[in-house]
């Protein structure tokens, strides 16, 4: 009884849980409010009730973005609409709504979106080729204003220090990104906010962008860029490949000198095999003969045979012995007709030979 009096209980809970709208999981026409729209501390990622395909519009509805900032946008499923990616001259803001003009140096702008700002008329000699993203066309926006990022050595200017939080392999860690309007090749310091020049490696630090390669390291000394490709040594490239070598020919060696000694047991077996016929067909001979020096010795007249029967008579004696001899001796591979069929190489010598001696008299008595 118990159980199916709790199953509607639990039914009437789901339907409450229902209709909750998370922040972010409003679908396209479900109502959303602007001011829930920040960014997310720690992380500066945008917050907004809508979900990934869609904006919170004016009329506070989610309706479809109207552009795109990312090449693969998160959140579309496969073979999705794409909204288009903003033309040059305009950008996509955090929204998504529309696509904007950029914006005129001195003017606000969106969080660390240097590509709001339009570039400055120098943007060749200014703009960041490093690949660290210190600015974009020679533009940076910083706190909130697009600026150019023109200020030479000694010269006054301005810094934003950001903390993130981070996630190392020791849990959470705060990171500050500090970033200034000076040019290329230099940083602005944030006790004096003066331009300075950029550390070379091996020089000590405080942060990254005191360092030419952008990397200060633990030790407090700049060092390599951390995407610098780790180059190896030859000798590495020359262990290897012996090891490599050694290896082959390493297998193969083992495996001839395992398989020489199945090789030479095979051989043996098949020798002695030979042997055996041999000493088979021989007998046989023998016997013919005797049986044809018996009939001639019953033929009229023949009594000068009667001797030689005699001494037939002990040859063939004798050369029972080597057959039988032969025969004790008999190949393997005759047992391994006779018996059940097992592996003969699972058999040791001593086995073989105790089997011998069982079926020795059956062979003898053959002939
Ligand atoms: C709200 O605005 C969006 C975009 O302007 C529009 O597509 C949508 O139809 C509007 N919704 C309502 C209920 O007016
Ligand atoms: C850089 O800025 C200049 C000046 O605004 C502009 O003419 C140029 O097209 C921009 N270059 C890029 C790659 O955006
Ligand atoms: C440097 O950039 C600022 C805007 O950030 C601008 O007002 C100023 O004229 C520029 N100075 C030079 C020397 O280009």
């Amino acid at each position: 009884m118990l159980p199916a009096l709790l199953l509607p209980a639990a039914l009437v809970l789901s339907f409450w849980a229902g209709p909750a709208v998370r922040a972010g999981d409003a679908k396209f026409g479900q109502s959303c409010n602007r001011d829930h729209q920040k960014l997310q501390e720690g992380t500066y990622q945008f917050q907004t009730d809508c979900d990934a395909m869609t904006f919170c519009a004016e009329n506070s509805t989610c309706a479809h973005k109207g552009c795109r900032s990312d090449e693969f946008p998160f959140g579309y499923p496969k073979n999705a609409k794409l909204p288009n990616k903003c033309s040059k001259g305009f950008f996509c803001p955090d929204e998504q709504d529309l696509c904007q003009p950029l914006i005129p140096v001195g003017s606000p702008c969106q969080f660390n979106r240097d590509d709001e700002c339009e570039g400055p008329p120098n943007f060749k000699e200014l703009a960041d080729t490093s690949g660290f993203g210190l600015n974009v066309n020679g533009s940076v926006c910083l706190n909130n204003i697009c600026m150019w990022a023109n200020i030479t050595v000694g010269q006054p200017c301005v810094v934003q220090n950001t903390a993130y939080t981070a996630y190392g392999p020791d849990g959470e860690f705060i990171d500050i990104v500090s970033r200034g309007n000076c040019r290329v090749g230099l940083y602005c310091d944030a006790q004096t906010n003066l331009c300075v020049q950029n550390k070379a490696i091996g020089e000590t630090c405080d942060a990254d962008k005191e360092c030419e390669t952008y990397n200060c390291l633990d030790s407090g000394v700049c060092g390599d860029r951390a995407d610098t490709p780790r180059e190896v040594g030859k000798w590495v490239y020359v262990v290897v490949g012996v090891c490599i070598f050694g290896g082959m020919v390493g297998t193969l060696v083992g495996l001839y000198f395992i398989h020489r000694k199945d090789r030479n047991q095979e051989r043996e077996k098949r020798l002695q095999y030979w042997r055996e016929q041999n000493a088979f067909r021989q007998n046989i001979m023998q016997m013919q003969e005797t049986a044809r020096n018996s009939l001639m010795s019953f033929t009229p007249g023949g009594s000068p045979r009667s001797t030689m029967y005699g001494r037939d008579q002990v040859q063939s004696e004798d050369s029972q012995v080597p057959m039988l001899h032969a025969a004790s001796k008999s190949s393997a591979l005759r047992y391994y007709v006779s018996d059940d069929g097992s592996q003969i190489d699972d058999r040791s010598d001593e086995d073989l030979m105790m089997r011998r001696r069982d079926h020795g008299p059956s062979h003898g008595e053959r002939f």
